[in-house]
Parts: structure tokens; sequence; C-alpha cells
């Protein structure tokens, strides 16, 4: 029940395009339907995350076949502090990687946010190739 609610969400994302949409092709986006993930990601994210290559924290791209546990991923978004308190392996080595730095909490993106900023980094991630072959950033 629960993993269907969550599942359902990327829908929903597809409502909120609207707004947005002309500052996402301003700044040359390709017309994403998720302008929206991609504002919240570059607002809260991209200072520490690059989807393609590892800057203050790991690149983000394949991040939901990394961990697959929706939940975790989701809570680990809102507060990477409180998932390391359960002692979380795969997040405890993590850290370890990334000398310690403490992951920046954010307690106010809803589930719908957090799947647009999901959803704009898979969409994406695919292009990997593109940008590796030279386009510049
Ligand atoms: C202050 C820098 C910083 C900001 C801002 C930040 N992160 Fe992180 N993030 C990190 C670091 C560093 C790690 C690696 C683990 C650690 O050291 O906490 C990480 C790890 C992660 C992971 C696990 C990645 C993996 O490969 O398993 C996810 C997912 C993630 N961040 C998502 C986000 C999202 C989404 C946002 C924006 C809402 C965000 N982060 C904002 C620094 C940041």
């Amino acid at each position: 029940m629960f993993a269907l609610y969550l599942y359902s969400l990327p829908t929903h994302k597809d409502t909120v395009t609207g707004p947005v949409a002309t500052t996402d092709s301003q700044k040359g986006g390709i017309g994403s339907p998720t302008g929206n993930g991609k504002m919240l990601y570059q607002d809260n994210c991209a200072s520490c995350h690059s989807i393609i290559k590892d800057l203050t924290g790991p690149a983000l791209g394949g991040v939901e076949d990394r961990i697959k546990d929706k939940k975790l991923l989701y809570a680990w978004i809102r507060n990477s502090q409180a998932v390391l308190k359960t002692g979380n392996p795969y997040f405890k080595d993590l850290v370890k990687k990334y000398d310690n730095v403490i992951m920046t909490s954010f307690p106010d993106l809803s589930d719908g946010e957090i799947a647009a900023i999901l959803d704009y980094i898979k969409g994406h991630s695919r292009e990997t190739t593109i940008y590796v072959c030279g386009l510049p950033d």
C-alpha cells in the first residue's frame, strides 16, 4: 500500500510544469516536464551535487538504482543525520568516503518535491553519454 502511494508520486509532478516552463526554456533546458524538479535541484542540491560527476557529494545519476528503498532515500534527503543514526551501513560507508561531510537536511521538502527532484535527476542521467562526449556544461 505504501509502495503504491510512492509509485503514484511521479505522475503528480506532471501537473506542475506550467508556471516554470518559460524559465526552463530560457535557461536552455530541454523542455523536460520536471521544471519544478530542476529548480528545486538547482536551488537545494546543485551546490554540492552534479548528476554526472562527483563534487562535494557523489554524482546523483542513477541514485535510485543504488538506493532502491524509496522510503530510505526520501528519509536520507530529508535528514541524513537521522538515517546515519540508524547505523545504515551503506550511508555510513558513503559518509566515510566523502570525508565525513554532513549533507544538509531538507525537512521541508514534500514527497512530491523529492519525487520531482529525483525525476529530474533520472531524466538527465540518461544524457550522461552526450555530456561526456564533449558538450560544454
Ligand atoms: C552541503 C552539501 C550537500 C547538499 C546541499 C546536498 N547534498 Fe546530498 N550529499 C552530500 C554529501 C557529502 C553526500 C555523501 C554522504 C555524506 O557525506 O553525507 C551526499 C549524499 C547524497 C545522496 C546519496 C548518494 C549516493 O550515491 O548514494 C543523495 C541521494 C543525496 N545526497 C541527495 C541530495 C539531494 C536530493 C539534495 C538536494 C535536495 C542534496 N543531496 C543536497 C552533500 C550535499
